[in-house]
């Protein structure tokens, strides 16, 4: 089967796939609106492919390529800028397909190749440094290393001649790309919550790094970004930069997270007087969440652009509700910053809810925390609800400050 193929410029073709068949990505996070694993092919003299896909989706894969380089064409080199299996489990399948390609990649993309795919790269493996331009065919290319965005081993690749940045995951997000694959063509807003949590969720513990990359590339001059996941930016790559620099800087907005662990309501009720105080003290998006009922993804999301949050749990077996034993988990590896945390919750035998949670603010001091948490037996009291109310006013107070 041939494919229309799309050029991205002179030369340029992307040759990416959707995946809207994998439920969770990294077997974790939900994929709702599906994931696009991008994959660009330069033509000429010689023919490089720029990070391949997922071996589940090979055949259309290769159909692709086909559609650009004929039925007797061939790949000279493929360029890895990353290693995560999402990408890279299918290089074994390419070589199969083309076994005279030249692999590229730094000292750690080797290792990461013989780690998983057990390949003997000794042969067909070329080495690229930091900052180096190597000629392939026709094409210089630069590459530069972003370590831990999003693993070691990440890099990018500049084409300077059409000021092309191949990103790799830095500048990615979750979601097909349905129909046109540029900034200009779609409405990209449309996607940018699936962006986020992409970022927050996948990249997001690796803030600062992807913060230094972002550093080391800002005297480039790009006018094109593709990155593996999502669409290409070619008239505004300047917002999805930014965009990442807000989220990887924690720039929130004034908003508050209520999000609780609740059996049988009453945990509830003190999440909707306490949502209830903060509209009447000024708080404009307020947004609660009941951790069994919402994926952990989104609400780590929501909590991640908003400044306020409020953790609540029920007591469950003398411990934390164990849903929010997750979310907090989420919370703790990734230390956020410009966050304001409250506490309530309630018991019914001897705690553990609330006790909990104060531990957890403890061990994560990067919060504001307010030193006000409040603790119902069983069911909220008239009393309880007042020093929620005080409590709630304290968070309006800080948040919108
Ligand atoms: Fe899209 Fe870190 O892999």
């Amino acid at each position: 089967m041939e494919f229309s193929t799309i050029e991205i410029q002179k030369n340029l073709f992307y040759v990416g796939v959707n995946d809207r068949h994998t439920g969770l990505f990294e077997n974790m996070w939900p994929l709702e609106n599906g994931i696009s694993y991008n994959s660009y092919l330069l033509k000429g003299e010689k023919n490089i492919l720029i990070d391949p896909v997922h071996a589940s989706c090979f055949e259309l894969y290769l159909s692709k390529i086909r559609s650009v380089i004929g039925q007797d064409g061939t790949i000279d080199y493929l360029i890895i800028n990353h290693m995560e299996p999402d990408h890279s489990s299918s290089i074994s399948l390419l070589l199969n397909v083309f076994p005279k390609m030249k692999l590229v990649g730094n000292s750690k993309t080797a290792e990461f190749i013989k780690g998983f795919y057990k390949l003997d790269i000794s042969e067909n493996f070329i080495e690229v440094g930091e900052g180096e331009t190597h000629k392939f065919g026709n094409f210089a290319l630069t590459f530069y290393k972003t370590p831990m965005a999003h693993w070691p081993e990440s890099m990018v690749t500049y084409y300077k001649e059409s000021k092309t940045l191949f990103s790799q995951d830095l500048y990615g997000g979750f979601g097909t790309i349905d129909g046109g694959i540029f900034d200009d063509e779609i409405d990209y807003t449309a996607r940018e919550f699936e962006r986020a949590r992409y970022f927050t969720n996948v990249v997001g513990k690796f803030a600062s790094q992807i913060l230094r990359a972002t550093k080391k590339l800002e005297n480039l001059e790009i006018k094109t970004i593709c990155p593996v996941h999502g669409i290409v930016w070619r008239s505004n790559p300047e917002k999805i930069v930014k965009f990442y620099d807000d989220l990887a800087n924690c720039r929130t907005k004034n908003g508050v997270v209520i999000a609780y662990g609740t059996m049988y309501g009453n945990t509830e009720k003190m999440a909707d007087y306490l949502a209830n105080t903060l509209s009447k003290n000024g708080v404009r998006d307020v947004r609660l969440f009941d951790v069994s009922k919402t994926h952990v993804s989104y609400i780590f999301t929501h909590i991640w652009l908003n400044k306020g949050l409020f953790l609540g749990s029920a007591s469950y077996n003398n411990a934390l509700f164990p849903v929010m034993q997750e979310l907090i988990s989420l919370i703790s590896t990734h230390k956020m910053k410009n966050h304001i945390l409250g506490i309530f919750g309630t018991y019914a035998w001897s705690g553990g809810g609330v006790k909990n949670l104060l531990e957890f603010a403890k061990n994560n001091t990067e919060f504001d925390f307010i030193d006000m948490p409040v603790e119902a037996h069983c069911s909220p009291s008239y009393d309880d609800l007042q020093h929620c109310k005080t409590l709630a006013e304290e968070m309006a107070k800080r948040v919108l400050a």
